[in-house]
């Protein structure tokens, strides 16, 4: 097999979730870039369907799937006659809800537990079966640095990326006999909506440049590589791993 057959996503169906913008968009574009044919969720119908005409636009085969990450019955409803048909599944769709967390309210706690780790077991659980079935798949978790450091206002997520971390190494044990890989891509600090807030505070924005060997934010674009490797055959003996993409920062005090 040559290195670029070994990296090529050619026939294989890919499904990302929250891709209507940000990195879950930008993966997306970066399988079809390797041959794979897409499938694209959102909660949110008009930021769907305008990805789904952009990357139509760019030459990809795509189509969108609306549902709620968090609803077990939207999602199987909307899967139902591709469920058994994906080789890929990237659990990218997530959320912040910042808040202190001694006056954090329960429903704050549980929306991003929901939207950021129950998300990916039953958008899972309605796919794998399928890829059990035909013989092998790959599982991407969208995890965080988060799921190894936190820092104030964000204990919701940082325990629901810390168990995202934990639900991919159990996916590995669970599957890694029936040729279904499970890894993780925790990104470092990136520019996206989710990160608005963040990057145009000054303070912020000085403290993640110095901190991070790089010196800067990452880009979304950044991520593409390791998920083409974590999705294609080019990862089939790596099962369980994190790949922190976050220009050093990990490594740094
Ligand atoms: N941006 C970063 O620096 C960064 C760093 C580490 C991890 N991440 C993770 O990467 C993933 C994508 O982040 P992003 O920065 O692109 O965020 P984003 O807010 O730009 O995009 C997230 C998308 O998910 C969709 N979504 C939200 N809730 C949903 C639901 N219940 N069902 C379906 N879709 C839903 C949103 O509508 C949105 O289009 C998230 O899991 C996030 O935690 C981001």
């Amino acid at each position: 097999m040559t290195t670029s057959e070994l990296f090529s996503l050619r026939g294989k169906r890919a499904l990302i979730t929250g891709a209507g913008q940000g990195i879950g968009l930008t993966l997306a574009r970066g399988l079809a870039g390797a041959g794979a044919d897409l499938v694209i969720n959102d909660i949110d119908a008009a930021r769907l369907e305008s990805a789904v005409a952009q990357l139509r636009g760019e030459g990809a085969t795509v189509e969108g799937r609306r549902f709620d990450v968090t609803q077990a019955a939207e999602i199987e409803g909307a899967l139902a006659d591709i469920a058994g048909e994906i080789d890929v599944l990237i659990n990218n769709a997530g959320i912040h809800r910042r808040a202190p967390l001694e006056s954090m309210p329960l429903e704050t706690w549980r929306a991003v537990i929901d939207t950021n780790l129950t998300s990916a077991f039953l958008v899972t659980r309605a796919v794998v079966p399928g890829m059990l079935r035909r013989g092998g798949g790959k599982i991407i978790n969208i995890c965080s640095l988060n799921a190894e450091i936190s820092r104030p206002t964000i204990a919701n997520y940082s325990a629901a990326k810390g168990g995202l971390k934990m639900l991919t190494r159990a996916m590995a044990v669970e599957w890694g006999g029936r040729n279904v890989q499970a890894n993780a891509i925790s990104p470092g600090y990136m520019r996206t909506d989710l990160t608005g807030t963040l990057t145009i505070d000054p303070v912020f924005d000085r403290a993640i440049c110095a901190r991070t060997p790089a010196g800067r934010w990452g880009e979304p674009h950044e991520l593409i590589g390791a998920a083409v490797f974590l999705a294609s055959r080019a990862s089939d003996f790596v099962n369980g791993q994190i790949l922190v993409v976050d220009g050093g920062l990990l490594s740094a005090l």
